[in-house]
């Protein structure tokens, strides 16, 4: 299957099981208490351009942390691994995926990459990027959701490295994450490795901080997502109805973001033919980010099937990068 955006044809990540559309999504998770949406439905263009300037914010540090340990660690793990195949998982602008790509130029090492997202636009700004600045690289993107299961992930010859970073492992619940990494483990064999980035636990204050940035683009990069609805559903979201809010759970270790509802206001979802109810104080999870300690990350792993051969962590363990060996 194939998508046709500015004629640049895309491979299209075909799902192994069925995938909710947005308006079962909307349907399930808008129409009763506890108000949820899936996080993947932040990444449009323009919510995936906002995460990149959230990544540039002072207070976000994961990507920062993140960012640093990979460029101190990428030259081992591609002389390590010399993959045929590097498959990122959530790819957005591959901003951080660039360490691995200047150590395979430096060890003369050319392997395809592939980047999956559901930014259709992203991915072949990324191809059209990154094609640009290595003229080894053939880069072969494929849109899709990769929660609709990962039987159809491309598998290279003998050696993939397959890359999920910025902590995106988070999003999942505890039991997504399991099954997640369970099936991923599935498509790989032993001469595969993952690759994985995790946010670590830490002070309150800084993650708060991390997620309530003054300039105010993780505010709207929430609030994006009823843009999103307003024009695939034809909803009538007034985005100054709503507040960015999020908080660090100390309990369940992770942050939570919500949006708020200042007042109590009715939204018709036009091609549902529905009306939600709102009352002030009314509040929709947006997303969840986990926050993991160090052997937390490494049991999820070794649960999924892999061998833990690397665990890196950056400067003051703010971050965690692993590497796993499916056993
Ligand atoms: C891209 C999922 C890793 O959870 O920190 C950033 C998304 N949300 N600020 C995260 C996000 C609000 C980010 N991930």
């Amino acid at each position: 299957m194939t998508t046709v955006t500015n004629n640049i044809r895309l491979a299209e990540m075909v799902p192994t099981r069925a995938i909710l559309s947005l308006s079962e999504d909307v349907a399930n998770g808008l129409m009763q208490a506890p108000r949820s949406l899936p996080a993947k439905y932040f990444y449009d263009e323009k919510g995936s351009w906002l995460f990149d300037q959230i990544c540039d914010s002072p207070e976000y540090y994961p990507t920062r942390a993140e960012n640093m340990l990979l460029a101190k660690v990428a030259g081992d793990i591609i002389n390590e691994q010399q993959p045929h195949c590097i498959v990122e998982l959530g790819s957005g602008t591959a901003r951080k995926t660039r360490h691995l790509f200047d150590a395979c130029s430096k060890a003369g090492f050319s392997p395809t990459y592939i980047p999956i997202d559901v930014c259709d636009e992203i991915l072949i700004a990324c191809k059209n990027a990154l094609e640009k600045e290595y003229e080894w690289l053939e880069v072969k993107p494929i849109v899709g959701d990769y929660t609709g299961g990962l039987g159809n992930l491309p598998r290279h010859s003998q050696c993939n490295l397959v890359v999920f970073l910025g902590g995106t492992i988070g999003n999942f619940s505890e039991h997504e994450a399991r099954k997640f990494l369970a099936e991923l483990r599935a498509t790989m064999t032993e001469k595969d490795t993952l690759l994985i980035g995790a946010d670590r636990i830490k002070p309150p204050e800084v993650l708060h901080a991390a997620y309530n940035d003054d300039a105010g683009v993780t505010a709207a990069f929430n609030l994006n997502v009823l843009e999103v609805l307003n024009r695939e559903l034809e909803a009538t979201f007034d985005l100054n109805g709503f507040e960015h809010y999020a908080y660090f759970n100390p309990i369940q270790s992770r942050i939570e973001m919500h949006l708020v509802s200042m007042r109590n206001q009715s939204i018709s979802l036009g091609s549902l033919q529905k009306e939600i109810a709102f009352i002030e104080g009314d509040h929709i999870l947006t997303e969840i980010s986990r926050k993991f300690t160090r052997m937390e990350l490494e049991n999820l792993l070794v649960e999924a099937g892999f061998e833990v051969t690397k665990h890196y962590e950056s400067e003051g363990d703010k971050f965690s990068l692993l590497l796993g060996r499916p056993v």
